[in-house]
């Protein structure tokens, strides 16, 4: 059973200066609900009730979204206005919420690190609240889920992206063991343009298996002199089995501008009831 989906949240949301100044970037509203309660919402919808968040310094308000304001609670309390909040307190009542602040950016594999002790020792999956991902059907997560309950092992999200784009992704190599699953061979973070070994994107989904723990520590600095999750599950693959997983779905790059706005134009179209 996999009960526990990790957030790295950490990072400084750059893109969208000035915005993101002061607040998490994973608070930037789709609409009317902020990037990261899609993926609690996701994770829920996954069976995970574990939410643990890697914040850093001024993400405050992560963590307040996830608990009681009582002034505003109190002043609604009765009104018709208290049904804006019926979504979030459900998820409060759902879930758990833990927390653990990453002092240095130091990478993705780092801010997974940092999380084990929220984590322990069992299989996890990770949502980089920044992709947003949404299916008619069953959610990103709950598929990767159904997958790993039959192969026990790793498994990235990817999604086909032109080649012109390789270089913005973690890019995988692999056998098609079956529809839509790949058994990794090879993977590179961010590869230099043109030297991509095939156009299949890692998208900001995970099941990880607990031993990465132990993979990250040893891995070395990578693109960006950072430690790279991408070169970390490399290693897993070679000693063990590492499969991606194309999934069924819609992926919003909401971390760049364009694919901002084209998620918070599908959300309103598609997902939002007032
Ligand atoms: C991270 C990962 C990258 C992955 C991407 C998905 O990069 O390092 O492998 O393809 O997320 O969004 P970032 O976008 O945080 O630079």
């Amino acid at each position: 059973m996999i009960t526990k989906c990790l957030f790295p949240a950490a990072g400084y949301g750059t893109r969208f200066l000035p915005a993101t100044k002061s607040m998490p970037k994973e608070m930037m509203p789709i609409v009317n609900k902020p990037l990261i309660e899609f993926g609690v919402d996701e994770a829920l919808e996954a069976g995970m009730t574990g939410m643990c968040i890697v914040t850093g310094r001024g993400k405050h308000s992560l963590m307040d979204h996830f608990d009681i304001n009582y002034e505003l609670e109190h002043q609604i309390s009765g009104t018709a206005k208290e049904e804006q909040l019926k979504d979030i307190r459900s998820i409060m009542h759902s879930a758990h919420f833990t927390f653990i602040r990453q002092r240095e950016m130091k990478g993705l594999g780092h801010a997974i690190l940092t999380g084990r002790k929220l984590i322990g020792d069992e299989p996890f999956a990770v949502v980089l609240a920044d992709d947003l991902c949404v299916n008619e059907d069953e959610g990103v997560l709950k598929q990767m889920v159904a997958l790993y309950n039959q192969f026990r092992c790793s498994i990235v999200a990817v999604e086909e992206v032109p080649d012109e784009e390789t270089h913005k992704y973690g890019v995988i190599k692999g056998e098609m063991i079956k529809d839509d699953i790949y058994r990794v061979d090879d993977m590179v973070e961010k590869p230099e343009p043109g030297t991509a070994p095939s156009n299949m994107a890692i998208i900001g989904r995970y099941i990880l298996t607990p031993d990465i723990f132990d993979i990250i520590k040893e891995t070395p600095p990578g693109k960006g002199g950072e430690i790279q999750i991408t070169d970390a599950l490399l290693t897993q693959a070679k000693k063990g089995c590492v499969l991606a997983y194309k999934f069924k779905g819609k992926r919003f790059d909401c971390g760049s501008v364009p694919g901002f706005i084209e998620a918070t134009n599908y959300v309103y179209d598609n997902l939002y009831h007032e």
